[in-house]
């Protein structure tokens, strides 16, 4: 495996991806990590990440000064090679000239990280301070017009300085100076599949349970399908799932998802239809967050009292991903502001004193869908797109009524049927309507009328931490914007999202 050490870099999942792109396994940890940890990983590697600080600032981030006496290789990128020649004896000063963006590298030494690179090669750049003096036994490996000292290494030591970033697509030759990091450098094997994932996770899962007995908040969506499927084959019958139908769901959505987790997912599984009392709770509520809390709070007295009737139970296994891990420990453990507070059982272990199973927690979604594959679960559920836990009620802007969640159905049902016919639905990472709290004037077959407007949304994203709204083709949207309207009665116009988050959001409440 490899260690990446986070600096607070935009760019760690990216440095995370190449090297899994390689069949190579690694973590991101935070920069005061102790050196007994990183001996007991075993790394064969450590990549130094950037990061936004000056290596001069008062509390800049720094790792154990001893790390570079491990006897492991080590890659620092931008701020992390700064880190590194700082701390080893050189010196790093503000740049005369900074560079952001492309620059062209001249490689000087085109072996080690540089075999099979050419002499000249784009680079991508960001940074405001460089290299002027390297510690003894560093020598100049490549260099740009604005940067004497772009890249660096320290053979006999195995230690690699970039001042670029190798990680981003614009670096051209990028991969293959990290995969001559990995192979030639570190050693690494190509071992990190899905299949090996599975097998170690299933057996770590039967190691820490034992014997005890397991509940799992089952959605239907691919991350806690996948968690059941691990944690069943890991421990069988000691598993016992929830499937909590909140009345907020899809069209025929939670009839079709009983069906398919219960055919595809042999697995102990307990239906709770608490659809009434959601509804009830939420009569006459308009305000996002309140829906969102109120939800919230419905969810876990449904799911603690069903949890309840399951005797001896000491873990509650969770669908969490890695990005939502690495958000909550970046480098500057800034606590992000709410922007919505997301439903999820994150308070049930709390509350229940529970211990937490989350097999996925160090995955991405497209490698949680290969791991599906890996595991040959239903396509329709690896590749089911994410729906929010509080449902149709933040896709129905102002009071949700009986009425307004079944004209949102009867329109959703026909967009993701014409978005799938397209053959849209797994490029894109949603794709949903939202029902308007106000209506418009139109005319049909001569006769005025007033009824609701219908937006559509739908966005390409690779985590749903940044999303662009998708281009989809003219006719297609004309197609579904006519069947809505057509088809849907209380419906005459329908509008297009095209806002991007930042700055939106992708739901609209
Ligand atoms: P936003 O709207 O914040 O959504 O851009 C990002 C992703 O999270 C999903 N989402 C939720 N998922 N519980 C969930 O399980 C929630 O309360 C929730 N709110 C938003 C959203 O669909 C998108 O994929």
């Amino acid at each position: 495996m490899i260690l990446i050490i986070d600096f607070g870099s935009q760019y760690n999942q990216l440095i995370a991806r190449r090297v899994r792109e390689f069949h190579v396994y690694c973590q991101i940890d935070p920069p005061d990590v102790d050196l007994d940890y990183i001996r007991n990983l075993k790394p064969k590697g450590i990549i130094l990440s950037g990061g936004p600080a000056s290596i001069y600032e008062k509390n800049s981030p720094k790792s154990d000064e001893s790390i570079f006496n491990l006897g492991i290789p080590v890659l620092g990128i931008c701020y992390g090679m700064q880190f590194m020649i700082d701390t080893l004896g050189g010196t790093v000063k503000s740049a005369q000239k900074r560079e952001y963006g492309f620059a062209e590298l001249t490689v000087i030494d085109q072996t080690g990280l540089f075999k099979d690179v050419e002499e000249k090669t784009n680079t991508w750049m960001s940074h405001g301070d460089s290299i002027e003096k390297l510690p003894p036994g560093f020598r100049i490996t490549a260099s740009t017009e604005n940067t004497r000292i772009a890249a660096t290494v320290h053979p006999d030591k195995n230690l690699y300085g970039f001042q670029f970033h190798p990680e981003v697509e614009h670096t051209s030759k990028g991969k293959t100076m990290l995969r001559n990091f990995l192979f030639d450098v570190c050693g690494c094997k190509r071992t990190w599949t899905m299949k090996s994932f599975a097998r170690d996770a299933i057996a770590q899962i039967r190691e820490t349970v034992g014997d005890k007995k397991v509940i799992l908040d089952l959605s239907g969506g691919v991350d806690s399908s996948i968690t059941a499927l691990l944690t069943h084959k890991a421990i069988g019958k000691n598993l016992t799932c929830i499937f909590v139908d909140n009345g907020l769901l899809r069209k025929d959505e939670a009839d079709k998802l009983k069906k398919t987790l219960k055919q595809h997912l042999k697995i102990n599984i307990r239906f709770v239809s608490a659809r009434t009392k959601f509804l009830k709770a939420l009569s006459g509520v308009t305000d996002p967050e309140r829906k969102r809390k109120i939800i919230g709070k419905i969810f876990m007295d449904v799911f603690e009292t069903e949890a309840k009737k399951i005797k001896n139970v000491e873990f509650l296994a969770q669908g969490t991903l890695y990005p939502d891990i690495i958000e909550s420990q970046s480098a500057f453990g800034s606590p992000t502001s709410v922007i919505k507070s997301h439903h999820n059982v994150g308070g049930l272990p709390k509350k229940m004193k529970l211990k937490l199973i989350e097999p996925l927690k160090y995955l991405f979604k497209d490698e949680v869908r290969l791991l599906g594959e890996a595991l040959r679960l239903d396509e329709d559920l690896i590749w089911r797109q994410p729906f929010p836990g509080p449902g149709l009620a933040i896709r129905i802007i102002g009071e949700i009524t009986k009425k307004r969640l079944s004209i949102l159905r009867e329109v959703d049902d026909i967009l993701l049927e014409e978005i799938k016919n397209g053959g849209y639905y797994k490029k894109l990472w949603q794709s949903f309507t939202v029902l308007l709290p106000i209506k418009s004037v139109g005319v049909m077959g001569d006769k005025r009328t007033y009824e609701n407007i219908v937006a559509i949304r739908a966005v390409t994203s690779k985590d749903a931490m940044t999303a662009d709204w998708a281009k989809l083709p003219h006719r297609l949207l004309g197609k579904i914007s006519n069947r809505i309207i057509n088809e849907v009665s209380g419906t005459n116009r329908v509008v297009y999202d095209i806002s991007s988050k930042p700055p939106g959001t992708i739901e609209w409440e």
